[in-house]
């Protein structure tokens, strides 16, 4: 075969191989329509316009500005994927994104070609060779450019003007899906980083260090270290001010979601009709006044933690929803057809004791046992010895730093003040006590230049309610040893009757009880919220008396 022959031949082969019929258009449209990641996108698109039409390189690039990013190649050097183009200094590149339509380079066009010295298997610059370049267009704005080179010189010049629009059509398509598609990542990425930045943040708030040494402090601690890897529910329950809502935080800190939300719903603060779309989410005219689309608490907490705050408040009707979400891990908006799935882990809080409201009817018994799995009881200020000195040190250091004193310390009459208090406000009420006196000791006029001391006045009003809880104590402690005929008391009517003998009956169970309302509330068989109320109303404070 002469040299000319074979030129012949290559070039009718070529030919032959570049008839492209509809079912490969149609092949390479399906192809792209596949869910795959976006380079696996990239790889097929340039297979399988490679298998269609005869050549040895395609490149696929990403404008970027002034420049073309190559994103995906095949049959170049792969360092090709390093380089950017400045399309101004590109003149095949320069007449490409100029142009409305696929470009045919002629064989012995002079313009220098960009890969020279870059396809594989050639040294040195391209010899005469086909070479074709798409601009790729989405929404009228030229998004890249899709470029074809062959060392068969005219190979692509039959290809019809019709084949050349669809594959230029479906390369802008993909490339358009996955510019969509990173834009979408990196949005969804940078909210992520937000969430869980806002989520450290919060969950750090203040310190966020549960304090205590206290033993029934060290048996909580204990506790939590082994339930919050798991994914178990948790129900924390315990007086007011106790610190539920911290252990709950600590609680996601030390969990598996750490990173995930920890998304807050105050079950008391709902109204009735408002909880179920507040929980699961509704759909635009769902009821009136839903003027748009909104997520529920759960699809929020979605890979993270929903902390359902005051869950005794909860409603029965909207008690069985919940329990149905938590069972399914599905919720539905209202409004909404379908379900969606939901990967939320639940941790509940109550300063009511749930076993007493499932009894009374007010709660479900079976959400109770669901939320129950892992139940926590965080105990009463009163009942951490030691832990009152310990968390008044913690709050004095807050208070330092927050007024900018040099040194701020507590003096030992104070202390004593602190600790023969009952604390019915628990550790709340310990931290607005420390914070006021900090205050008070920092305006008193008698402290010394830089070094500023709370003393037992600056506390306040504790003294006289100690006062109050000593006297309280001792008639309790005759109480206690049976000889409450000793207490006799001047009773005029009937009322006044009542309510002492309720004094005295409450007296007596809290001394029984150590002083723990909620056992005292059970002895007496009552609501322990109610205990407190009646408690408060009769007028009595009673404080824990020290054993020496
Ligand atoms: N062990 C602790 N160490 C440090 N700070 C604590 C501790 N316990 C509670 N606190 C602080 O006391 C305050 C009250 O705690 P928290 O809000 O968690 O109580 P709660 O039990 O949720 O109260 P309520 O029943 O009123 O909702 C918070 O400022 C919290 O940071
Ligand atoms: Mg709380």
């Amino acid at each position: 075969m002469s040299q000319n022959d074979l030129y012949c031949f290559l070039i009718l082969f070529s030919l032959g191989n570049a008839v492209i019929t509809s079912s490969d258009l149609l092949e390479l449209a399906i192809d792209m329509a596949q869910n795959v990641t976006t380079k696996d996108r990239f790889v097929r698109l340039l297979n399988t316009i490679r298998n269609i039409i005869p050549c040895d390189a395609v490149v696929l690039l990403k404008r970027q500005g002034q420049e073309l990013k190559p994103l995906a190649q095949t049959g170049v050097n792969p360092e090709l994927l390093g380089r950017r183009f400045e399309i101004q200094f590109q003149p095949r590149f320069k007449v490409i994104t100029q142009s409305q339509v696929p470009v045919r380079f002629a064989s012995d066009s002079e313009l220098p070609d960009p890969y020279d010295g870059m396809l594989q298997g050639i040294e040195g610059d391209l010899p005469v060779h086909a070479c074709m370049g798409f601009p790729l267009y989405a929404d009228e704005q030229l998004i890249g450019v899709l470029t074809l080179d062959s060392l068969t010189p005219g190979v692509f010049d039959e290809i019809p003007a019709k084949t050349l629009e669809v594959i230029a059509a479906v390369a802008a398509a993909s490339l358009k899906t996955a510019i969509l598609f990173k834009k979408l990542e990196s949005h969804t990425e940078h909210f992520q980083n937000v969430v869980s930045e806002l989520t450290k943040e919060a969950l750090i708030k203040d310190g966020g260090e549960l304090i205590g040494k206290s033993l029934p402090m060290q048996k909580m601690q204990q506790e939590l270290g082994l339930v919050a890897p798991s994914d178990f529910a948790v129900l924390i329950e315990g007086e007011t001010g106790v610190g539920k809502e911290l252990v709950a935080r600590t609680l996601h800190r030390k969990s598996n979601r750490a990173k995930g939300p920890l998304v807050y719903v105050n079950c008391a603060a709902l109204p009735e009709n408002l909880i179920e779309s507040e929980l699961f989410g509704h759909v635009k005219g769902a009821f009136t006044g839903a003027d748009k689309d909104r997520a529920g608490k759960f699809s929020l907490a979605d890979g993270g933690t929903l902390f359902l705050d005051e869950i005794g408040e909860l409603p029965l009707l909207a008690q069985s929803k919940l329990l149905r979400a938590l069972q399914s891990q599905e919720i539905q908006a209202v409004g909404k057809d379908q379900v969606e799935v939901v990967d939320v882990r639940v941790i509940a809080a109550t300063n009511r004791i749930l076993k007493d409201e499932v009894e009374a009817g007010r709660f479900r018994s079976d959400l109770y046992h669901r939320l129950s799995v892992f139940p926590i009881c965080i105990p009463s200020l009163r009942e951490r010895l030691g832990d009152i000195t310990l968390l008044a040190g913690y709050f004095i250091e807050q208070s330092r730093r927050k007024l900018g004193l040099v040194q701020l310390l507590i003096d030992d009459e104070a202390i004593e003040k602190l600790e023969t208090y009952d604390w019915p406000g628990n550790v709340r009420e310990l931290e607005h006590v420390m914070n006021r006196a900090a205050l008070m000791a920092r305006s008193d006029k008698q402290m010394q230049k830089g070094m500023t001391r709370i003393k037992a006045y600056h506390l306040g009003q504790l003294q006289r309610s100690t006062q109050v809880n000593k006297e309280a104590v001792q008639a309790v402690n005759l109480v206690a040893d049976n000889t409450s005929q000793q207490t006799s008391v001047a009773l005029s009517n009937l009322k006044e009757a009542t309510e002492a003998f309720q004094t005295q009956r409450i007296h007596q169970a809290l001394a029984v009880s150590d002083y723990n309302w909620s056992q005292a509330a059970r002895a007496l068989s009552m609501d322990r919220a109610n205990l407190v109320r009646l408690a408060k109303r009769l007028g009595i404070e009673v404080t824990k008396q020290l054993k020496n």
